[in-house]
């Protein structure tokens, strides 16, 4: 390598010298030299195809495996600074977002780039609300379920159903299309998750109530029992709605990319976004508050940490709920999360893990391996503390992800489809299996 400057070093003032924005490599195996240009900080993996050691050669890749440093699209949704623990929807910092606006609202902002104008929202809200509704038909594809089925896996399947009950939606590359789509699965999340609930309880169903908010419904969907008119408490509704904008996207995470890889096919938003659903499901990714809260009651109590923490150093377990992909520091909504939860525990009583968790996070910022591999609280430690305090069983816990981050799901999905460089997802793979053997019957085999 000659003296290009590695994309890790700051880069030169200077504006004297002949800076060129482009990467230069020498290739040790020939002795030649590329230049390949650099745009944005980065360099396009095609461009490493000239490097080739003959005319045969089939030119550079790039290995990467888990996309640990590799850049799939370009996006104008949400932007995270991992190190400095910065989070911004559409260029709003979160923490703003969570203050002042509503999760329909921030919906609305994430899948139109702009927030809503007065007129904008009551429309807006107007449609997505007039569809809450779910075909009769699919009750009684829900009854289908076992009684004690997970409530992940009827989200799963019933998002894909409904590609059934829409065939129109195949018409992906109509705007008109698209946008009612857009408010069908926003609209029906809650309802399908809340069914999916009172059905495991084996409770009736409750229908929407159009005249209450999306998370005032939803709790009305989830809870309501012989009252003639549900009134949600508004300490719940306001902190259910803060969770709801605090998960609506997350740039290019597991789910996310799911929806783009699959929505790359160009199948219909249903089925791709019930990919992305099943994505969000495993304990790495959606199912890790679950995971979190097992975690707490297995602990138990708050003189165990200390034996816990050493078993996690020791390789045996994780801490779930912590560590992060791209945050290298404080998860900015952990922190918002937990003022929630004090909010939360004052109308609701404390929850008795709460402790094993504080002190699982003060043992966890002081000690050398956490601290060392730059392990924070993420969105998901207290969630499930928050849930649990507001008669949330743990397995609606993914689902309360989900019904949200539909809103960043369709619109990473959109932007996906409406980029002219995306084309179907198709990664390459570097073959080191077997060279070309014949058949060998099975009598001689040893
Ligand atoms: N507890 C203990 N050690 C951990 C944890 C953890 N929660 N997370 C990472 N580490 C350690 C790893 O063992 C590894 O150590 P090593 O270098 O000695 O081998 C190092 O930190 C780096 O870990 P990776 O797994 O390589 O980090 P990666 O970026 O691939 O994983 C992940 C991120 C999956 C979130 C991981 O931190 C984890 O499993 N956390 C627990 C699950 C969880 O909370 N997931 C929710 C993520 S947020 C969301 O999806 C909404």
């Amino acid at each position: 390598m000659d003296s290009a400057i590695p994309m890790t070093q700051p880069k030169t003032t200077d504006s004297s010298s002949a800076r060129r924005d482009t990467l230069s490599v020498t290739d040790n195996r020939t002795g030649k030299t590329y230049e390949i240009p650099v745009t944005n900080d980065t360099i396009r993996a095609n461009d490493l195809r000239k490097i080739r050691v003959d005319e045969s050669d089939f030119g550079m890749m790039s290995y990467d495996p888990a996309f640990n440093n590799t850049a799939s699209c370009i996006s104008r949704i949400t932007f995270i600074d991992g190190d400095k623990g910065i989070l911004r929807y559409r260029g709003y910092p979160i923490e703003e977002l969570a203050e002042k606006a509503t999760y329909l609202e921030t919906a609305y902002l994430l899948l139109h780039g702009e927030l809503p104008t007065e007129s904008q929202l009551r429309e807006w809200q107007h449609h997505i609300t007039h569809h809450t509704f779910i075909h009769e038909s699919i009750k009684k594809f829900l009854d289908g379920f076992h009684y004690d089925a997970h409530p992940m896996g009827m989200l799963i399947s019933t998002i894909a159903a409904l590609s059934t009950f829409y065939p129109d939606a195949k018409h992906i590359f109509d705007p008109e299309s698209r946008k009612k789509q857009t408010y069908r699965l926003i609209g029906k999340m809650p309802t399908i998750a809340a069914f999916s609930y009172r059905h495991t309880l084996g409770m009736p169903y409750v229908y929407p109530d159009n005249d209450l908010s999306y998370p005032g419904n939803f709790l009305n969907m989830l809870f309501r029992t012989s009252e003639t008119r549900y009134r949600p408490n508004p300490t719940l509704e306001k902190a259910l709605d803060i969770l709801f904008i605090l998960h609506a996207d997350h740039e290019q995470n597991c789910s996310a990319n799911t929806i783009r890889g699959v929505g790359s096919s160009h199948v219909d938003p249903f089925c791709a976004s019930a990919a992305a659903t099943a994505a969000l499901y495993g304990p790495l990714h959606g199912g890790a508050n679950e995971e979190a809260l097992r975690m707490l009651m297995e602990i138990g109590s708050v003189q165990k940490v200390p034996e816990f923490i050493k078993r996690v150093k020791a390789g045996e377990t994780r801490l779930m709920g912590f560590g992060h992909r791209i945050y290298k520091n404080y998860d900015p909504r952990a922190r918002i999360i937990k003022r929630i939860a004090y909010e939360v525990f004052d109308l609701m009583g404390k929850n008795p893990l709460l402790e094993i968790a504080l002190e699982c996070e003060r043992i966890a910022l002081e000690d050398e391996y956490f601290v060392k591999r730059k392990l924070y609280p993420n969105v998901d430690f207290y969630t499930g503390l928050i849930y649990q305090s507001m008669g949330f069983p743990m397995t609606m816990f993914p689902v309360l992800f989900a019904i949200p981050r539909m809103s960043g799901w369709v619109a990473q999905w959109e932007e996906m489809l409406l980029d002219t460089e995306q084309k179907i997802a198709r990664p390459r793979q570097i073959y080191l299996g077997h060279d070309t053997r014949s058949y060998v019957p099975i009598e001689q085999r040893s």
